[in-house]
């Protein structure tokens, strides 16, 4: 709840896009050498969706953007703040969040991008928040798009598997009526285990040269062992905190839309608390990961078909490179 009485900042709107191009397991093992049972039994992921040549992150954030907005009821010209988050930009600069507002028309807006990888839309969502409480922005569209596909080594079976592309949106609004929206965030970081998650070249401490290109180095690359670790610890102590400052316990909380980068990852989440994975909003089968696209997808198609229902406490939580975690938790009203 806003710390202005009687205002809320809620999520008025949601969107998503997804290419329509699909990558299934199958696929990926005429090309490297893994098996659909491998991916499945230490994933969760069957098939992930890859953008097309000519399909930039702002492209995939336009559409998402426009679905939001039309669920919103709120035209293009009333959004005042585009946050995107992504770690796949259009380009270095600028911001992918100024080619989105070009693409829909939002002229009102001012623009920027959030790069948190994974937490990127929570940190976003927060970030929005706080213009939105503190009265500068009445309308804030958030969107987290990614094109990892670019970003992935398909000669490397231990991360290619992992991702995929798609984009997905919010409108925020701040509400004076019920105290229904975001109640409470936490997010933290620990930059010094960015080794462990990382795109080493293309930035300015190892601009691209042929000697980059030939060590591959504009590619992602992860210690995935560690990673799983800190992502479990991380992601179960941001859940409990945020809880506990809303003064809610797991047992109020009626979904979780989680980070999507491992089915083991989300059922140890589970485990720690209930064990009931039922309340967690999943699609990373159809999806794999996609980076901080993963959250405003899950919940957009989670919004839409029709589990999460105004009144129902909905947690968001999230872990990636930085590395970087947060959760938000808030209370789901479309109420205007
Ligand atoms: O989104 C941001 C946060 N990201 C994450 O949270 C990801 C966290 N990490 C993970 O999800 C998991 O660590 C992975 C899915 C990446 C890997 O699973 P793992 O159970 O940790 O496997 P591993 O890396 O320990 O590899 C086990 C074996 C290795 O073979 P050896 O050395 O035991 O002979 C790998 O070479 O599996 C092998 N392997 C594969 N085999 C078939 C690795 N990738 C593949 C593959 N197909 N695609």
């Amino acid at each position: 709840m806003s710390e202005h009485s009687g205002h809320s900042v809620a999520i008025v709107g949601t969107g998503s896009y997804l290419p329509s191009k699909v990558l299934t397991n199958d696929d990926l093992s005429k090309i490297i050498d893994t098996t659909d049972e491998w991916i499945q039994s230490r994933t969760g992921i069957c098939e992930r969706r890859i953008a097309a040549d000519d399909e930039a992150t702002s492209d995939m954030c336009a559409v998402a953007a426009t679905r939001a907005l039309e669920q919103a009821g709120v035209a293009a010209e009333e959004v005042g703040l585009i946050i995107v988050a992504t770690v796949t930009p259009d380009m270095v600069f600028p911001s992918t969040a100024c080619f989105v507002q070009h693409k829909i028309g939002a002229s009102n807006a001012f623009c920027f991008d959030i790069e948190a990888a994974c937490s990127g839309f929570l940190f976003s969502l927060d970030t929005a928040r706080r213009f939105l409480d503190g009265g500068s922005v009445e309308t804030a569209l958030v969107i987290g798009g990614e094109k990892l596909s670019t970003v992935t080594d398909w000669e490397d079976r231990a991360t290619c598997v992992l991702f995929g592309d798609g984009a997905g949106a919010a409108v925020l609004q701040r509400k004076t009526n019920n105290g229904r929206g975001i109640l409470e965030s936490v997010a933290g970081s620990d930059g010094g285990l960015a080794h462990l998650l990382n795109i080493p070249g293309g930035g300015s401490r190892n601009p691209t040269t042929k000697e980059t290109i030939d060590q591959r180095l504009q590619y992602m690359k992860m210690a995935g062992n560690e990673v799983f670790k800190h992502a479990v610890r991380c992601m179960c102590d941001a859940a409990t905190k945020v809880l506990e400052k809303a003064n809610l316990t797991w047992d109020d909380v009626t979904w979780v839309v989680p980070h999507q980068a491992n089915m083991r990852i989300i059922n140890a989440i589970a485990n720690r608390f209930d064990g009931n994975i039922d309340k967690f909003c999943i699609n990373l089968n159809r999806y794999g990961n996609m980076s901080g696209a993963s959250v405003p997808v899950a919940l957009d198609e989670s919004v839409r078909d029709g589990r999460i229902k105004p009144g129902d406490i909905v947690l968001f939580v999230a872990f990636g490179g930085g590395f970087t975690w947060g959760a938000t938790v808030m209370e789901w009203g479309h109420g205007k």
